[in-house]
């Protein structure tokens, strides 16, 4: 019986190394182990064995099983790894993944708060939903003032605050200033406020989610002549030393003397062309900060003045560039088409 077992088991070993696929082995496995297969059958017979022999044989099934058992799998490991063997050629180029980059308006809000900070303006960010009285009241704009009708406004469905009334979505970041005089408590103030704005308009030239930048400048002493040359700084580093700015006359709420600043148009050099039609092109609002903005924000206009502007960040980025996006909607449906161009 030993001599059988030896025989079946050097059968089996050859058989195992000889097979070269998975199904051989699978083959073998089974004629050894199956129910019907040799080892199987010899454990039969194993009854039929005196009371001596019976532990001995059995002893010597369970080595060979184990060997046999270890022969497979280590076989079949050797298969498997040969099968998925690739080789690899390690001077072939790699795929470069395709590279993103920062979207337009995010490239232009790093550029202009850099711009700012050089002469020391605080880059803050305030809240995109406010207080009616962050975004108008404290500005000087009443409840029944119509020059709120400028700010169409989105109004959030919620209980209003006693003092500070509805809230909104913060049409403008005007609504930073007072924030930030609270913010710092006493002048020198030198803030740059870049933030979402929101407005309900949907056209060409409106998306209803905007970036605006507001600066604020409150100390002893400020006038016009700091505004203007601010505007004159951020000119000629944004937008190149060849432009020019110039203020025209207007009103605003919140500061007094208003103005609307412009800049030469960068396509025909102010001569006047398609786009700009007399040679200037709008960049946004600014002004003196009307004494009650100041009294909003418990600075004392007697001891203080400040001037202010907010312009919006994709008309400016757009006016250096010379760019004339045919709708503006572009800027913000997502099609690398289009973005990838910037
Ligand atoms: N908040 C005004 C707007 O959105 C712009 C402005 C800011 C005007 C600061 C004057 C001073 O149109």
């Amino acid at each position: 019986m030993e001599e059988t077992l030896l025989k079946l088991v050097d059968k089996s070993k050859k058989e195992i190394s000889a097979a070269s696929t998975i199904a051989t082995l699978n083959s073998i496995f089974l004629n050894i182990f199956g129910q019907s297969g040799t080892l199987m059958k010899i454990t039969k017979e194993l009854k039929h064995l005196s009371e001596e022999e019976k532990p001995k044989i059995g002893a010597l099934i369970n080595r060979y099983k184990k060997e046999l058992e270890n022969a497979i799998k280590k076989k079949k490991a050797r298969i498997i790894e040969q099968e998925t063997k690739v080789d690899i050629d390690v001077t072939i180029p790699g795929i470069r993944p395709p590279l993103g980059h920062l979207h337009l308006v995010t490239q232009a809000i790093l550029q202009i708060s850099r711009i700012f900070e050089k002469i020391g303006f605080t880059r803050v960010r305030y809240p995109e939903i406010d207080w009616e009285w962050y975004s108008f009241e404290s500005l000087n704009m009443t409840k029944d003032s119509p020059a709120r009708d400028d700010f169409e406004t989105f109004f959030i469905e919620a209980d209003p605050h006693p003092k500070f009334g509805k809230m909104v979505l913060s049409p403008h970041t005007s609504s930073g200033q007072v924030r930030e005089m609270e913010r710092v408590g006493s002048p020198p103030i030198r803030m740059i406020n870049i933030a979402k704005c929101y407005r309900p308009n949907w056209d060409i030239s409106h998306t209803p989610m905007f970036h605006q930048f507001e600066g604020l400048v409150i100390d002893k002493s400020i006038n016009i002549t700091h505004l203007k040359g601010t505007f004159d700084y951020f000119a000629r580093v944004f937008f190149g030393p060849k432009r020019k700015i110039r203020l025209r006359p207007f009103h605003f709420q919140f500061t007094e003397p208003s103005f609307e600043v412009d800049i030469t148009c960068g396509v025909c050099d102010g001569k006047g062309c398609k786009l700009c039609k007399e040679g200037w092109l709008e960049l946004g609002g600014s002004g003196m900060v009307h004494p009650n903005v100041l009294k909003a924000g418990k600075i004392d206009p007697n001891i203080y003045t400040g001037y202010a502007f907010g312009w919006g960040i994709e008309r400016t980025y757009m006016m250096k560039e010379g760019l004339k996006i045919e709708d503006l909607r572009l800027l913000y449906s997502n099609d690398t088409r289009f973005l990838d161009q910037f």
